[in-house]
């Protein structure tokens, strides 16, 4: 059976904007998140504390935070790789960050210059640090449908990861499908996989939409118990390190599936596709979800 109700974690500022080519004037991104925040959006990846060198987009993400005007019972998760990132996150007064690992190892090298073990060799006591301050932490794996370098990734990869970040004292874990190449039955069988290591209830999906699939990709694992879906206002986004790789899947399309669905969001559809207009006016391009174009040109 489906949930009656999916959280669904916005990270169009932080996954879509983090590999846009032109420079985002902070304001406007202050602005983004204002709007999803006006449209009930409660948990909004706001940014990354990353080398700024190796993701330059983000180097403003501590300006970012302190223009946001404070909300109670809104979370602002910020991605940190290291020690470094996460006090630049607590200096900001960040409640919640995020770790990300990866399933392949090429992709683990090539996004954050180490291997797997490695990086949970790494986020140990970012994980432990950050708990001790208070702070919720939230744990990524990356390819998990498939890897830009390797192709193929096995479940079983997938699940040692989620379980190891699970047992760093991550609160939940979102799979990636970081170049969307996933498909269905391969998605299903991915989040069974996994829940033999991580509860359903821990389990988060984050598909790209690269090749179209990621609402079927959802669908697909609904009804297995998952009721967290991270998604990009307007589809924005892609990862610097996972060429050709577009954005999430759009909030505006699931917000339409879930409400189609009887699949209680939170979620004002009106005014989320005006939040995403905010941002794809200064990207000078239409927004990437279809129920946002459909929307606008009733
Ligand atoms: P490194 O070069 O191995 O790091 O990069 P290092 O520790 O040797 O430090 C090198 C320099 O970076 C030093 O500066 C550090 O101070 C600085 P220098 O002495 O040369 O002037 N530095 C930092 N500066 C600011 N904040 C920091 C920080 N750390 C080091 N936190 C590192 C390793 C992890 C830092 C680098 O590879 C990096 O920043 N990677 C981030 C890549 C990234 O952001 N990728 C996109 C996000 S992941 C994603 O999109 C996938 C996801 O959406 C899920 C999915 O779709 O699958 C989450
Ligand atoms: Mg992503």
């Amino acid at each position: 059976t489906y949930p009656e109700r999916v959280r669904i974690v916005e990270v169009g500022p932080r996954d879509g904007l983090q590999n846009e080519p032109t420079t985002i004037p902070t304001a406007a991104k202050v602005a983004l998140i204002e709007a999803l925040a006006d449209a009930g959006l409660t948990s909004i990846e706001a940014g990354s504390f990353v080398s700024p060198r190796w993701v330059p987009q983000m180097a403003d993400t501590a300006a970012v935070l302190a223009q946001l005007r404070p909300r109670p019972g809104l979370r602002y998760p910020v991605l940190v790789p290291n020690l470094q990132g996460l006090e630049r996150a607590r200096a900001c007064g960040v409640r919640e960050v995020a770790v990300f690992a990866a399933a392949s190892e090429s992709f683990s090298r090539r996004n954050i210059n180490c291997s797997i073990a490695e990086s949970l060799e790494r986020f140990a006591p970012v994980v432990e640090t950050a708990r001790a301050a208070g702070l919720r932490v939230r744990g990524y794996v990356s390819c998990v449908l498939g890897c830009p370098y390797e192709g193929a990734v096995a479940a079983a990869a997938v699940a040692r990861v989620a379980e190891a970040l699970l047992g760093l004292g991550c609160y939940e874990i979102s799979l990636g499908d970081t170049i969307g190449t996933g498909t269905p039955l391969a998605a299903r069988r991915l989040v069974e996989g996994v829940a033999a290591a991580v509860p359903l209830e821990r389990i988060a999906l984050h598909f790209h939409d690269t090749y179209g699939q990621a609402l079927a990709n959802l669908l697909a694992c609904l009804d297995l118990g998952v009721s967290v879906i991270d998604s990009a206002v307007a589809g924005l986004g892609g990862c610097p390190y996972a060429r050709g790789a577009t954005g999430n899947v759009a909030t505006e399309d699931v917000a339409y599936m879930l409400r189609g669905m009887g699949i209680e969001t939170g979620i004002d559809l009106e005014a989320l596709v005006d939040a995403g207009l905010s941002i794809t006016r200064h990207l000078n391009r239409e927004p990437a979800s279809k129920a946002a174009r459909a929307i606008l040109s009733r």
